[in-house]
């Protein structure tokens, strides 16, 4: 299909050109500058301005085949509700899908009710306050023969961006990492790249007049994700509860309300009746080990295939982490190639072979974690051979709440990984405690 896509250019609505191309759809994109944009899988490029919404009416024209509008509200109702009418009149009366990009916040707080489904009526948040008009206006474009369908995201992560990114700089700034309200606040959450195989789904096969939520977590504890936030940061330390008056100095108070909104919201409609698969890393999981810290990588080309090598060394390594932090002594082990490993710890004592490390795994893991522990961090792969890699590790001591202790060194280990029948494992590690 020939799909106009407003707000190309942006977080959003770059992961869905990418992934509406590699559906096989050919993307239009509007842009408010005619400037190319090299390197964007755009079918077409066309120039308009929501501020404007005459400057719209040209860009669909008889060979489009679906809107799907991404650009966010001009903060008046009067323009948007004329936008819609732009992009939706010339679809009228072919059954062609309009795709309307709402979001969560128009639920407002859902309070005690668990994972809210799209049933439930709207109660929106200032920030939001006519766009449940505006939703109902484009879903009237039914009655128009219009496809018409309204998608709404939950708290977008993951390619180091969207509003998650802000708890990462402010984390950064200030040296602790913070969210904001109360300490129950949950977000509901979605990936990126999961939104965008929303939308394509939503394109392809969303019946006129329905809405669906893009929430991939329902309801994610705000404290856990400023912590990860912290840790994506380099700051281990307490996330600090921020009053909401206090962030309204900082985002102004529509934006510091929603960033303290309570909500639990289900995305499971979306998975039943679109087959829609959210199954990228959660969010707490990407900003630990993901987009949001990103890794030194050498030998290998920049390719989705390289980028998919170092997710699965990242994951192994958040596996060393995962069994040492719990005391894990199976899990820890199974984590070794089992011909002729070498350890060497930041002592220097060398375990030789897997009988002997899993001897002193097994005599010094239990019971270790109940004062102090360790994050492990990847900075730095080397690929030798696509199936051996040389990967440097911060390791940094913690108290079992996450919290850096600060006289004890850190480690820099490195870990020699092959990869064998299909998995990396620990052929050889070597750990180095910074002295200075
Ligand atoms: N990010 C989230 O967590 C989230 C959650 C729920 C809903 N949403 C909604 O999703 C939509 C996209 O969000 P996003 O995070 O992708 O935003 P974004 O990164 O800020 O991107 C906005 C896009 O819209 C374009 N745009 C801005 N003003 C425009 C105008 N006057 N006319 C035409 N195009 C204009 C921008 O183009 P330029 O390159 O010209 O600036 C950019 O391509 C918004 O409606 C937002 O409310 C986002």
């Amino acid at each position: 299909m020939k799909v106009l896509l407003t707000g190309a250019t942006g977080y959003i609505g770059s992961a869905v050109t990418e992934h509406l191309a590699a559906a096989g759809h050919q993307v239009v994109a509007l842009t408010r500058g005619a400037e190319p944009q090299p390197g964007r899988t755009w079918y077409a490029q066309r120039v308009g301005d929501t501020a404007d919404p005459a400057s719209l009416a040209d860009a669909v024209t008889p060979e489009i085949e679906a809107v799907i509008h991404l650009a966010p509200p001009s903060g008046d109702e009067d323009v948007d509700t004329a936008v819609i009418e732009a992009l939706a009149a010339p679809l009228r009366g072919t059954g062609r899908p309009f795709v309307y990009t709402s979001g969560v916040w128009v639920l407002g707080a859902t309070g005690d009710a668990q994972e809210v489904g799209e049933e439930a009526p709207t109660d929106p948040i200032g920030i939001v306050g006519y766009r449940p008009r505006i939703e109902q206006r484009v879903l009237a474009e039914v009655a128009e023969g219009v496809r018409a369908v309204v998608v709404r995201p939950g708290i977008v992560y993951g390619r180091g961006g969207g509003i998650p990114a802000i708890l990462v700089d402010r984390a950064r700034g200030r040296g602790v990492p913070e969210y904001y309200g109360e300490e129950g606040v949950r977000w509901p959450t979605v990936h990126v790249d999961d939104l965008a195989e929303l939308f394509v789904a939503a394109v392809a096969r969303a019946e006129a007049g329905t809405v669906w939520h893009g929430v991939g977590e329902a309801a994610v504890p705000v404290r856990d994700l400023a912590r990860a936030a912290g840790r994506a940061a380099g700051v281990l330390a307490v996330p600090l509860a921020v009053p909401v008056e206090q962030a309204a100095e900082v985002f102004g108070p529509l934006f510091a309300d929603a960033l303290a909104l309570d909500q639990s919201v289900s995305g499971a409609a979306a998975r039943t009746v679109l087959g829609w698969r959210p199954e990228r890393p959660g969010a707490v999981e990407e900003l630990v080990s993901g987009s949001y810290r990103p890794v030194e990588v050498f030998g290998a080309p920049d390719s989705p295939e390289a980028d998919a090598e170092v997710a699965a060394i990242r994951r192994l390594v958040a596996e060393v982490e995962h069994a040492r932090q719990n005391e894990l002594v199976d899990r820890f082990l199974s984590l070794f190639r089992r011909q002729d490993p070498v350890w060497t710890t930041g002592h220097g004592k060398r375990l030789s072979g897997f009988d002997e490390i899993a001897a002193y795994t097994q005599k010094v893991l239990p019971g270790a974690s109940a004062e102090s522990t360790a994050v492990y961090d990847v900075e730095r792969v080397l690929f030798l051979r696509p199936d051996v890699a040389a990967v440097n590790v911060r390791q940094q001591p913690v108290r079992p709440d996450g919290t850096r202790i600060a006289v004890r060194p850190e480690g820099r280990p490195c870990y020699l990984l092959v990869k064998e029948d299909g998995a990396w494992r620990i052929g050889a590690a070597q750990n180095t405690l910074v002295a200075d």
